[in-house]
């Protein structure tokens, strides 16, 4: 990991020292005065500045630090700007959190306060930029409706297509909501029957008494309530691709049927009498053992081996490194988009609740989770609450070091904010640290506070609370 950029802007040079010396871990760009400042903000991109508000030409006043403060901001949105403020001096103090500062910090400095608040203030910068990063990244899949970054699933989709351009028939084989339909789909689509019908049927979800009729279709009369002659499933699919979901669970009489009509690629619609030649690619999925049900002699030796001139085999999302995560940030933008709303990310917690879960439910799962979320979450930032996941759940043994320090800062922090009887002042002090990074805690852990301190509103202006209590 590379030093995280600082850019100081303090016109005292025994100051500019001192902070050369307190900080050996970071990368230091000291400047004296506006101008020099902003064409280093520009060009080496820190993610924390501390500025002086005394700066030349008015280095009694605040007139100049406002100013550079200002510029800061404007030019570099995403830098987390401390400013050093004379003791006691709220008044600027909240006037520059109002002006977009992320903290202040009292003269004569704190050393240990600062490099705590100057900590915060990197790691947050850089979560915010990994959200942005990825919330820009293309989708590397080569399937549009695919969002994988895992070599795994990327090697399915390279099958998929090559398989597209071809008649043979797929089987796909995968765990509930691991995109099954998806990729029957993109079979279809990727392929020379594109503009003609997709047809998709559930097996399973159909009782074996319809699922003929549905599947074959029928003449007028051929059973009482058969009053017009319907076609089926297989013959509306004619020239396109039929697609048998849950075909583990297609009765033993009709795979009898379906089998006679894959070998000689006609149909006869009940109480019919006339054969009907039909066209058509099969695509089936199971997220059954089909070998075991073969083994077991409940499906067919011969359907199989029809069904499954290449199988596929989908792997769980828990097998897809890294993938939870970005689908989890293709949803975002997706439920961003069709709720109206903006939410900009996740907290650390959602991240790592995120990476951490098993998703038994796969893709749908998420999918499900995060629309929910979306909807429900009245922070910035979606918690794990909003997911309903645990977020001590994600390590059953606890050694994750990383989860393990975000409980212990979340558990002291409801513990000062319960003793402090919700004054975050009182909070504050208790846990040595600024307001305004008490806020950013709070607002991080989705934790709310009972108003207890009047001054709280004008410093809330700049830090939006959460008022989640998950
Ligand atoms: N890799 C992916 N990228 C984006 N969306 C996906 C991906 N995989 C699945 N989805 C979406 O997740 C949901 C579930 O996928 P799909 O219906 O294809 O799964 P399935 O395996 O057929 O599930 P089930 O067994 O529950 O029927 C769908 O809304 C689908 O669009
Ligand atoms: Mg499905």
């Amino acid at each position: 990991m590379s030093k995280p950029k600082l850019l100081i802007v303090e016109d005292d040079e025994g100051l500019c020292s001192q902070y050369r010396w307190a900080f050996p871990g970071c990368d230091l760009v000291i400047t004296h005065a506006r101008p020099q400042a902003l064409a280093a903000a520009q060009k080496e991109r820190p993610s924390v500045a501390i500025i002086d508000l005394g700066l030349p030409p008015d280095p009694d006043g605040v007139t100049e630090g406002f100013a550079t403060l200002e510029a800061l901001v404007r030019q570099v949105p995403n830098m987390k700007v401390i400013v050093a403020t004379s003791h006691g001096d709220r008044m600027h103090a909240l006037r520059a959190i109002g002006s977009g500062a992320y903290d202040f910090c009292e003269k004569p400095m704190d050393i240990d306060l600062l490099r705590t608040i100057i900590d915060r203030a990197v790691r947050l910068h850089e979560l915010e930029d990994e959200n942005r990063r990825l919330a820009e990244a293309p989708a590397p899949s080569p399937i549009k409706r695919i969002i994988t970054a895992s070599d795994a699933m990327l090697k399915v989709c390279r099958t998929i297509e090559r398989l597209a351009t071809t008649n043979v028939s797929v089987l796909l084989l995968g765990e509930s909501g691991t995109g099954k339909e998806a990729l029957a789909r993109a079979v279809h689509e990727l392929g020379p029957r594109a503009k003609q019908p997709f047809i998709a049927i559930n097996c399973g979800a159909i009782p074996e008494n319809l699922l003929e009729s549905e599947l074959f279709g029928y003449e007028r009369g051929a059973f009482t309530g058969a009053v017009k002659q319907t076609i089926g499933k297989i013959e509306a699919a004619n020239k396109g691709t039929l697609f048998l979901d849950e075909i583990g669970d297609l009765p033993h009489q009709l795979q009898v049927k379906l089998l006679r009509f894959l070998q000689e690629q006609v149909i006869e619609r009940i109480g019919g009498r006339q054969t009907i030649p039909v066209d058509v690619r099969i695509v089936s999925a199971t997220n059954m053992m089909l070998e075991e049900q073969v083994g077991e002699g409940r499906f067919r030796n011969d359907l199989f081996y029809r069904l499954n001139s290449v199988t596929v085999r989908i792997p769980p999302l828990r097998d897809r490194p890294g993938d939870a995560m970005l689908l989890a940030r293709y949803f975002l933008s997706r439920f961003n988009r069709e709720f109206g709303r903006n939410i900009r990310g996740f907290t650390e917690e959602a991240i790592s609740a995120i990476s951490g879960h098993a998703w038994p439910g796969n893709v749908r799962e998420l999918e499900n989770r995060m629309k929910r979320a979306v909807v429900m979450a009245d922070a910035r930032l979606i918690d794990a609450a909003d997911l309903e996941l645990a977020p001590g759940a994600t390590d059953p043994h606890g050694l994750d070091l990383r989860a393990a320090r975000l409980r212990a800062e979340r558990e002291v922090l409801q513990k000062a904010l319960a003793r402090s009887n919700g004054t975050l002042a009182t909070a504050a002090k208790l846990l040595g640290i600024s307001r305004p990074t008490l806020y950013t805690l709070m607002e991080a852990h989705g934790v709310a506070h009972a108003p207890g301190d009047a001054s709280d509103a004008a410093a809330g202006q700049a830090v939006s609370h959460s008022t989640n209590t998950g």
